[in-house]
Formats: structure tokens, sequence, C-alpha cells
């Protein structure tokens, strides 16, 4: 019997060749951690619509598409006309233009909290900059975050710490910056009541699904108590809608459940497949960045923000065409619905199988668990909250995770985790190739002894 990872290494000698170079210049080979794969990563040659090629010309459905920025599928045509267009006059002129305004009055007319926009140039920058608003706004320190939750690699959003109080994946931070954060379940009001009592809270940060998109979902009724309870506090209210924005609704987690954040942080699908991020919201508190800050008594101090590729002209010309494709609601509808039916098919090859697991799913992205006993799954897409304990979510064992993904690009199929991202460039046929590469990698993962 052929195993899952040698078919893996007769299906991708030139990738093999091209890691045996990665290696000797990059860490581990890679340069993004999510890439990290073993015994190591595809390398892909080009992309389009719903696919890529690798460079064995191996055939790949994409569900990473490009870490989540890619609502539309690789290459729309508007967005690389746009960045075409936008190529011939030039691709930083080092001073303001005007599709950076162009791009801004998208952003204000999806998100129902963008007062005012300003940009940066990823989503790790966006939530730096956005705690850095909310600290000078209200003159005080403590972060409040929620565990499992990611917004990025900068030092006030690593970590979340162990029994011992330690910070296992803080490793690098100063202990200062440590203790001016707080890491507390998701879906705990109390914890959340007592922690805004206690504490001298600037910010609440969250993912408004629920921790990393969802894969631990947060219960609904958390987002308004959380803007009741943040504004009582005097604290500033972050969504971080770097995934969620313009992909859980044209309006992000905010328009469809009508909870406003003070501030929200966006990147992503804002710049259309290119490098871009952005803090939306309240004036009063972004407006700290503007050079007369420092000179108004409530302020007592100004926020600097360069940035040199702040609001670039190629990725505000890719972002202005993506969001008028956003604005239709149209990629969603689609998208949407090709992830309500892939889930409910996977949940039937895992009855079928006989094996335990669920997949679940929010919008266009989707989340399966195999070999743990999973909550109910509501509506058939939906995982139902009710009663879970708070923020746990059942854990895949690592050789399962690995033989799935590895199994799955065997079959042609590209997952991000043991989930994924579904465009607007997705068709069914798709799906169904996905839900037979699922069942085949399923029974090899089965006959492996590893479910
Ligand atoms: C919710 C969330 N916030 C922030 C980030 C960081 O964004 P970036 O990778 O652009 O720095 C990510 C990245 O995946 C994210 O998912």
């Amino acid at each position: 019997m052929t195993t899952i990872l040698q078919r893996y290494e007769d299906l991708h000698p030139a990738s093999l060749r091209l890691h045996q170079r990665a290696v000797k210049i990059f860490p581990d080979g890679v340069t993004h951690d999510i890439r990290y794969f073993t015994p190591f990563p595809l390398y892909m040659e080009r992309a389009q619509g719903s696919r890529k090629w690798d460079v064995d010309g191996n055939v790949i459905i994409d569900f990473v598409m490009a870490h989540g920025a890619l609502l539309l599928g690789h290459n729309q045509p508007q967005v690389q006309a746009a960045v075409a267009e936008q190529l011939q006059r030039g691709t930083h002129y080092g001073a303001s233009h005007e599709a950076e305004i162009q791009w801004a009055q998208r952003v204000q007319d999806l998100i129902p909290s963008a007062e005012t926009v300003r940009f940066t140039s990823s989503g790790t920058e966006a939530t730096m900059l956005a705690v850095r608003l909310a600290r000078g706004y209200t003159g005080r320190k403590t972060l409040v975050r929620f565990r499992q939750n990611f917004h990025g690699w900068n030092d006030n959003m690593v970590g979340t710490p162990d029994k011992e109080g330690v910070y296992p994946h803080a490793f690098g931070v100063p202990d200062e910056t440590l203790s001016n954060v707080v890491v507390i379940p998701q879906n705990d009001p109390e914890a959340l009541r007592q922690t805004l009592r206690d504490e001298d809270v600037a910010a609440v940060i969250l993912e408004p699904t629920g921790a990393h998109f969802g894969a631990v979902p947060l219960d609904p009724t958390m987002l308004p108590l959380m803007r009741e309870t943040t504004t009582d506090a005097g604290a500033v209210l972050i969504f971080d809608e770097v995934i969620t924005g313009f992909r859980a609704a044209p309006g992000g987690v905010q328009a469809a459940s009508g909870v406003t954040p003070d501030l929200t942080t966006l990147a992503k699908i804002l710049a259309g497949g290119l490098p871009g991020g952005a803090v939306a919201g309240k004036r009063e508190i972004v407006s700290l960045i503007e050079f007369g800050a420092g000179d108004r008594s409530e302020f007592g101090g100004r926020i600097p923000h360069p940035g040199t590729y702040n609001a670039n002209p190629l990725s505000a010309a890719a972002g202005v065409a993506a969001l008028d494709a956003v604005a239709t609601g149209d990629p969603h509808r689609h998208a949407d619905g090709l992830s309500r039916d892939l889930v409910g098919k996977l949940n039937d090859v895992i009855r079928n199988e006989g094996i335990a697991g669920c997949a679940y799913g929010h919008a266009s992205m989707f989340h399966v668990i195999l070999g743990a006993e999973c909550p109910p799954v509501k509506d058939g897409f939906t995982w139902d909250w009710q009663g879970q304990p708070g923020d746990r979510m059942p854990r895949m064992a690592g050789d399962i995770v690995w033989a799935l993904r590895r199994g799955m690009l065997n079959e042609g199929v590209d997952l991000m985790g043991s989930g994924g991202m579904i465009s607007s460039a997705h068709s069914a046929e798709d799906m169904n190739h996905t839900v037979q590469a699922f069942r085949s990698t399923v029974r090899q993962i089965k006959e492996e002894k590893l479910l």
C-alpha cells in the first residue's frame, strides 16, 4: 500500500527540489508560519479563478485563497485590469493620489463604523495601530483579548497565558508588555464584566465571528454585551475584521449583526489580493493621528503614523475594483451558498464513514474536525455553541491534520489549516471534486489507522 506521505513525495518532486534550495535561505524554508509544511511545502507557478498550478503541473482547487484575501478568486478580471492600468501610471508616488480617496470611500460605504479611515500595509499593522489609538484616547494601558483569537504578530497580540501564567507563544515579548494584556475566554460574560470592572481597560479586541474566523464560534449574545459593557467602562471596542470584513457580509460582521464597534481593523479583501490594511472608526479616536491633536487639551499628545506603503496606488487600484464587486453582494450569495452545500456534504461523508468529527461554517468560511467529538451542527451548517464550554475547540490530533492536508493535496485540493475560504470563482464542480477528495482521503487515513 502506498501511504499518503509516499504519494505526496511521488507527486511533487519539483517542489522538493525548490524546498531544498529554500531551506538554505529561509527559516524552515518558508516565508510565513502558515506555509510551513512537512516534509516540504508545494511551490506554485500560476493561479486562475479557483485553481492554482504547482511546479509539477498538478492542478489544485484552492481554499487558501491568499490566506483569505481573495473573495473573488485569482486574477479576477476587473481587479487585474485595474492593477494593469495603474501600473502604466506608476507604482508609488510618495505622495497623495485620488485612488486612495476612492478606496476609503468604498470602505466608508460598506463598513458601518468607518467614519474615518487610515490605511496601513497589513493586518498586523492595523491591529497595532488600533491598540495604540485606543491607549492614547483613553489614557489607559490594559488591552483585553480573547483566547485563541488571532490578531497578527505584534507584541500586544501574541501569546495566551497557560495555567502557570506563562505565555508560550510570546517568547521575546517583554514582561512589561504582557503585564498590560489580559486574555479571557470569549464566551464568558462574567469574565468580561469582571475584567472591565477590575482593570483599567483601554480596549477590548476580538474576532467578531469567534476565534480563527469562527473555528471557535462566538456566542452571538456576546457582541451586544461587549458593546454595552465597553461603553459603560469607557473602553474602546475593536472588531478585528481583517478576515471577516467584506467576507462575512459586504459590511462585515458589524453590518450583519448590527453591533457597531468604535474601531475596526481591516486587511486582506480590502486590498483585492495586494498588500494593505486599515483602521476605520470613530473620528474622535482616529483623529489622534492629526498633527493638531497634541494641542488639544482632551488628548495631550498625538500618535505619529508613517508607513512607506500606506495606501500605495497598486493596492488602492485593486482595492477599489474588489470593493466594487463586494458592494453588489453577488460574490457572497454565490460563495456562501457553495459553503453551506459543501459543509453538508462533508458531514455526510463523516457520518457515512462512521468516524468522529464534523464540518461547520460561517458565510464562505468552513472548518473540519476529524477524530474528535464535535458539538452539534445546527441547520447542517452552524456549530451550535449553546451549552459548550467557553472557548474550547475539539482538537484534531497533529498527525490527522497532516494526513488530511497531504491527502487532500494528493487529490488536488489545498485546505487552509483543516478548513478553508470559498470564493466567487469556485464552482459546484469544484465542491463535488472536493467532497470526493475528502471521502478518498478519509478512507486512506482510516487505512493508515489514524482514524
Ligand atoms: C483576524 C486577523 N487579524 C490580523 C491578521 C494579521 O494580518 P496580516 O497577516 O495582514 O498581518 C490576520 C491574518 O491572518 C487575521 O486573520
